[in-house]
Formats: structure tokens, C-alpha cells, sequence
């Protein structure tokens, strides 16, 4: 059985200016000990404004944090007002990008294929996406989550060699449970994180699917972190509104010692 290891995200979505962001860190690394960072693999998502602070930050302190961005153009550059290339990102020392998050694809209407363009952006210039996915109320009511779920997969991983498809990292987020205080129970949570991990094996093949870190997202909270984390098939978090309270992320960040 692969050692996954444990990969809590904080996304912090469109909130905080670069001196909150800041100090945010400060007061969530302030609370994390060297096993924190063994035991887990910490990074925060905040919004383009405050990457280039929390990059020094990370840098002049030496944190063991690793740092995201939410969204990322599909081209390189160009002609594109407003929008932010993964070049742009990678000179900023970001590891990962958020890929479909369902905000993104509800709210700014990013599609599959959309989606699966900004993936290859990202994996273009050398980081890792975070391929979100995840049914809405009205999908998992009429019994389509698991299609829907698979269907965003497909297009995400499809015709990916299998070196891209091993460096993906997924993110199941049920969009019922975002900033709703709903979670998935641990069990549903776990159960589609493995339906997942099915499909993502039928994609790229086992040995893919068996590395791949899927994390859960959807109202994780001190609470509920434990129990989450230690089901089989949940690798890890990506954490919405928490993740805005430093006493609330550092405490999902310590969920091994909980
Ligand atoms: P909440 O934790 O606020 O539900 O948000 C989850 C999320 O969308 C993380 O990307």
C-alpha cells in the first residue's frame, strides 16, 4: 500500500489584503512544531495580491509551507486583461493552482474544457494543478455525483501521460457543502474520494491512482478534521472559511496529534 502523505490546503478565496495575509501566516506557523510539517504537507491559496508577500514571507522565515494560486490564465500571455499566466505564477514560487474550482465553474462559468486548459497550463510550466471536482445539491439528489464527479475527471486526466497524471493532485468538493457548514459525512466523503480514485485508475491506470492524493473540501473544521483524515481514501483537505481563522487552520494542521 503507497504512503500518501497528508496535504492540508488553505483557500482562502477572495479575502484578506496582502498585510492580513501576512499576518495570518505568522499566527497559524506560530503554532505549527516540525512534526506539524512532517506529518503533513501545508499550504495556503490566497489571492493573487498577496502571493508575492507570502512568497518573502515563506522565503526570509524559511516556513515549511508550500504556497497556491486560485485560478491561472490557459495561455502563457497575451492579449488577456485582467488575467494571470502560470509563468507569472512560477516566478513567484508557487507550487500549485486550483484547477475548476466549483466557484470557478459556477460563478465564472469555467467548463470542462476550459478547465482542462488551464491544467495543461499549469502542468506546462512545471506545477501542479488541483484538479477540483464535485456534484452539486441538485446532482446528488437526482443520484448523479458519482457521474458528474467522473465525467469532470475524464476531462481533466484524460490523454495525460501517466507522469501528468501522477503529479495531479484531486480535490472532491461536493458544492453543497461549500461555506454551507454541510459537510459530506465521513463516510460519503471517503466513499467518493475511493469512487475517485476508481475512475482516476481506470484513466491512468492503478499504480496512478493508488499515489495520487485526493483531498476532501467542504466545510472542514477542527471538528470534523480528525475523523475525515482518517478515513482511507481522504489524503487531505482543502479548507475554505477555517482557513481564514489562524487558531481554527493551525488546529486542522495538527489533526495527526488531535
Ligand atoms: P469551505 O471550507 O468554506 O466550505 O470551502 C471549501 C472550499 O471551497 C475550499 O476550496
Amino acid at each position: 500500500m503507497t504512503e500518501r502523505q497528508p496535504f492540508i490546503a488553505g483557500n482562502w478565496k477572495m479575502n484578506l489584503d496582502h498585510l492580513e495575509a501576512i499576518q495570518l501566516v505568522q499566527q497559524v506557523t506560530y503554532h505549527l512544531e516540525p512534526e506539524d510539517y512532517r506529518a503533513s504537507e501545508i499550504a495556503v491559496i490566497p489571492p493573487f495580491t498577496a502571493l508575492r508577500s507570502i512568497q518573502t514571507l515563506i522565503e526570509g522565515d524559511r516556513l515549511p509551507i508550500t504556497l497556491g494560486a486560485q485560478d491561472c490564465h490557459w495561455e502563457d500571455s497575451g492579449a488577456y486583461t485582467g488575467a494571470i499566466s502560470v509563468p507569472m505564477l512560477a516566478k513567484l514560487k508557487v507550487s500549485y493552482v486550483l484547477c475548476g474550482h466549483s466557484e470557478r465553474r459556477t460563478l465564472f462559468g469555467d467548463d470542462d474544457e476550459t478547465v482542462r486548459a488551464k491544467l495543461d497550463a499549469v502542468l506546462r510550466g512545471g506545477l501542479t494543478p488541483i484538479l477540483c471536482v464535485g456534484e452539486t445539491l441538485e446532482q446528488r439528489e437526482v443520484g448523479a455525483a458519482e457521474t458528474v464527479v467522473a465525467g469532470q475527471l475524464r476531462a481533466g486526466l484524460n490523454g495525460l501521460t501517466l507522469g501528468e497524471a501522477a503529479s495531479v493532485v484531486v480535490a472532491y468538493e461536493p458544492v453543497w457543502a461549500i461555506g454551507t457548514g454541510r459537510t459530506a459525512s465521513p463516510q460519503d466523503a471517503d466513499a467518493m474520494c475511493a469512487f475517485a480514485r476508481k475512475t482516476v485508475a481506470e484513466i491512468a491506470g492503478d499504480a496512478t491512482a493508488e499515489g495520487m492524493r485526493i483531498q476532501y473540501g467542504g466545510s472542514v473544521k477542527p471538528g470534523n478534521v480528525v475523523d475525515l483524515m482518517s478515513r482511507e481514501d481522504i489524503d487531505g483537505a482543502l479548507v475554505g472559511g477555517a482557513s481564514l481563522d489562524a487558531d481554527d487552520f493551525a488546529i486542522i494542521c495538527r489533526h495527526h496529534r488531535l
